[in-house]
């Protein structure tokens, strides 16, 4: 896979697809890890003397120009970071944005407005594709938390423009994950939680071949506890998938991984982020209450594990971490994973949020900006956005 570091960028116009669809609070940025991520290929580009156009998608808009979800606060953002003018453009393609793009000096960033204002990025249009080829001579894809889409700008484009290449995000992602998967110092420890057990069963497979132990945490609990036939209440149980999770736990014991589950939980009477929090005195969860968060001594054994562990992979928070009387278990794990000595990997939304949150990102060695993105890659599939750069999985 070609990478920007191998073209010369000096005077030409360089299409950097980013992914910055980072979490609004109103028109403010409510965290700014994904654009700060992708704050080396842009310096790159800028020193190397490019004219720099920046793409990226925000939300979910649907083909529909919706205000809220302007790229114009990113853009302040990253103007801040870089310490230079960040020109938007108040389009993706079209007249403004080709004279914008045209009228780009050496070092100068033009960010286009949100890719997905427009139907043709997510139907991967033709038309919409050679539209932002007609922006630049070069396209680098960053987007590492979008190349698990085959649109507009992660795909569509490369067939228009001839000098295609990955960022250094991207190549950082992809170095850090197969590294992960490929050579893993064993005592390897998977810390997976979350609300669906069936949004993890593909990656819990493949994990199964590759680590020691897999700690199990969430919502997701609740259902190999029931696989097990164990009382769990009225916590949330995924009754589809039981025979599949059963299928995982006796995967596990043939290859002899070890599965754990919570042995105690923070139970309440209700979903409300006010509900009495009460821990419950071992696995068993009574009729009447619903498992929001794993227990204290969940938590001490989870975080014993996560000590003796040399690599870990943490994907998923282990309750319900945004109400403050269910996020201990989540909190302990972050703290847990960051005080290790392991070298560990952090993927999805959330258990970067509570990583960030919770003050921990430093100990961690690779916190990754792609949250479905990283999960598919570690399931094995291969990624369009890769793909499309030439990239072959090499498993
Ligand atoms: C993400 O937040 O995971 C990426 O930006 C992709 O967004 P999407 O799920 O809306 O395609």
């Amino acid at each position: 896979m070609p990478l920007i570091s191998d073209l010369d960028l000096e005077g030409r116009r360089v299409f950097i697809r980013v992914d910055f669809n980072v979490p609004l609070d109103g028109s403010r940025v409510a965290d700014d890890t994904r654009i700060r991520a992708a704050l080396p290929t842009i310096r790159h580009a800028i020193d190397a003397g490019a004219r720099v156009v920046l793409a990226s998608h925000m939300g979910r808009p649907k083909g529909n120009k919706d205000p809220a979800l302007s790229l114009a606060p990113a853009g302040g953002v990253l103007a801040g970071l870089l310490g230079c003018e960040v020109i938007l453009a108040d389009r993706t393609v079209g007249d403004g944005p080709t004279k914008l793009s045209r009228d780009l000096r050496n070092g100068h960033v033009l960010l286009l407005e949100n890719t997905r204002f427009n139907a043709g990025e997510t139907t991967n249009s033709d038309a919409f594709s050679r539209g932002l080829a007609s922006l630049c001579d070069i396209y680098v894809n960053d987007a590492f938390g979008a190349a698990h889409r085959a649109h507009a700008s992660t795909v569509g484009i490369t067939k228009h423009v001839r000098d295609c290449a990955a960022g250094l995000l991207i190549a950082k992602e992809v170095e850090a994950l197969t590294t992960l998967l490929k050579r893993p110092k064993r005592g390897f420890v998977a810390v997976v939680g979350g609300a669906k057990v069936s949004d993890k069963l593909k990656v819990l497979g493949q994990l199964l071949g590759k680590v020691d132990t897999i700690l199990v945490g969430g919502a997701m609990a609740y259902s190999f506890l029931a696989a097990k036939g164990i009382p769990v209440g009225h916590s949330r149980v995924e009754e589809k998938s039981l025979q599949l999770v059963r299928d995982i736990l006796r995967r596990a014991d043939n290859r002899n991984v070890n599965i754990m589950l919570p042995t105690d939980h923070v139970v309440a009477q209700q979903f409300d982020a006010d509900a009495l929090a009460q821990d419950t005195e071992g696995e068993i969860i009574d009729t009447g209450s619903m498992g929001l968060d794993i227990g204290p001594d969940t938590r001490a054994r989870y975080q014993a594990v996560i000590a003796r562990a040399e690599t870990i992979f943490w994907n998923g928070p282990m309750g319900v971490f945004e109400w403050p009387r269910f996020a201990k278990g989540t909190q302990v794990v972050a703290a847990a994973v960051a005080r290790s000595s392991a070298w560990s990997v952090v993927g999805g939304g959330d258990s970067v949020r509570a990583v960030n949150e919770s003050g921990n990102a430093d100990g961690i060695d690779h916190i990754s900006t792609g949250g479905g993105a990283s999960l598919e890659f570690i399931e094995g599939t291969a990624l369009p956005g890769l793909t499309a750069l030439g990239w072959k999985a090499s498993r």
